[in-house]
């Protein structure tokens, strides 16, 4: 029995993906058990360069049986887009994609209700867009979900688009309450589109939970790959401003139907800093305006949303935010990635502690409210000149990088086992 998971410990975009494809090579399946097209996932082999938000990171390697396991929402057109951008560029997907038929469907009502509570302004939480909420509510409340088994049962799809989509407009019109010009929907159109949908999507749509029951069973050796950071988890993290899914390794057990007890390695992911995307409290961010050492780590670290676009808010590491969430995750062993992004900064922060309204406080006080009153306590260490992204073993690294990398690992208690120091494979340092 061998399985890993990789997890990232901050608020997501801590370059997972690179991590799940070099274990690639050394597993046999690669899944996925949260979230939706709100990820991103970014691989770089030479100069070509991968972006997926639904397919796992095996996709991209054909040996590899990917899963999209059930505690996932699948927006169906964009699962398509993504299977068509790899055929084109030469990737196999065939029977190496597998598909819940219990991951719920996010429908463009989905999306819009989302467009409308968010641009009522008060209760914006800066999210992605892409439906993720307001389909996991259907998923919990159960008179509104449709899940992907569904599709490839015409009848009984259109009558229960015919039921839900009436109350949908209802409530998307409420919402709006006469601004934000809502759209509404027609069940059997929808119906229709969804239909044909199904059909590309069939031949890959199965009972997962068996597969990997069965894939265990044979000895198969299995990834899984959290999408999203520890700090974006529905029970853990900032709340409020989470995603609807566990991030954590907790969703594995819900969102695939592997007891975790059969993962024997968590695999941390942090980022050499700090990265947010949306609104919520960020304790050490560098809000230091466009000549600021903030934007200096934006630009050089490409700190831009896979999915939106968006620019990412950046700060300075924080060990008690890590701290935190590495315990929630059962770490192993951590590891820390774009370390050379921070080259030719003549000083770094690290975060080793909060004071809360004035008075040092002990741990991660996750609720946003809270965060919120938090300030960071600082330590200082020197930084290094040299660029980092030609480095490929510990003894290229100059004394402070690795100095730097060693203060980590101190300060959260776990070793790091590799840093990275730019997107390819070759970029990565074995510690
Ligand atoms: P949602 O997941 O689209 O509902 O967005 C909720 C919050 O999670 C927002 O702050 C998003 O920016 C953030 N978020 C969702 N997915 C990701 C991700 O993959 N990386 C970073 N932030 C994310």
């Amino acid at each position: 029995m061998s399985c890993t998971c990789v997890v990232g410990l901050q608020w997501g975009d801590e370059a997972k993906g690179k991590i799940v494809d070099l274990l690639g090579n050394d597993h046999d399946l690669v899944v996925r058990y949260n979230g939706g097209a709100n990820a991103g996932h970014t691989i770089v082999w030479g100069d070509r360069t991968f972006k997926l938000s639904l397919l796992p990171t095996g996709i991209l390697k054909p040996h590899l049986r990917s899963v999209i396991g059930n505690g996932l929402v699948v927006y169906p057109p964009r699962l398509l887009e993504e299977i068509k951008n790899l055929r084109e560029a030469g990737i196999t997907v065939g029977t190496n994609l597998a598909v819940s038929d219990h991951c719920h469907v996010i429908f463009p009502y989905h999306m819009e209700e989302e467009r409308v509570i968010e641009q009522e302004g008060g209760g914006a939480i800066g999210t992605t867009g892409r439906g993720i909420g307001p389909c996991y509510q259907d998923k919990v409340g159960r008179t509104g979900g449709i899940r992907m088994g569904e599709l490839l049962h015409p009848e009984r799809l259109r009558e229960r688009l015919r039921t839900i989509v009436p109350r949908k407009n209802r409530i998307i019109a409420a919402l709006a309450n006469g601004a934000n010009n809502p759209k509404q929907f027609n069940p059997d159109e929808l119906c229709d589109e969804y239909l044909k949908y199904a059909e590309a999507l069939k031949p890959h749509v199965t009972d997962t939970a068996k597969l990997l029951h069965e894939s265990i069973k044979a000895g198969k050796k299995i990834v899984f790959e959290a999408a999203q950071g520890s700090l974006l988890d529905i029970d853990h993290g900032t709340y409020p401003y989470v995603t609807s899914s566990n991030s954590l390794p907790g969703g594995i057990w819900n969102g695939s139907g592997v007891p975790t007890r059969n993962v024997t390695k968590i695999i941390g992911v942090v980022k050499a800093y700090t990265t947010r995307v949306g609104k919520g409290p960020f304790p050490t961010e560098l809000d230091d305006g466009p000549t600021g050492i903030g934007e200096r780590i934006r630009k050089i670290g490409r700190e831009y949303g896979t999915v939106t676009g968006r620019p990412r808010r950046v700060g300075w590491f924080d060990a008690v935010a890590v701290r935190y969430t590495s315990a929630l995750a059962g770490v192993d062993e951590v590891t820390v990635m774009l370390l050379d992004v921070l080259s030719g900064l003549k000083e770094l922060k690290i975060c080793t502690g909060y004071t809360m309204d004035g008075k040092p406080i002990d741990g991660f006080p996750s609720d946003a409210y809270l965060l919120e009153r938090c300030t960071p306590v600082y330590e200082t260490l020197p930084g290094w000149e040299m660029d980092l992204t030609k480095a490929r073993k510990k003894s290229d690294l100059p004394k402070e990088a690795m100095r730097y990398v060693e203060r980590i690992s101190e300060l959260i208690g776990l070793r790091v086992m590799l840093t990275s120091v730019g997107p390819d494979r070759e970029q990565s340092i074995i510690l």
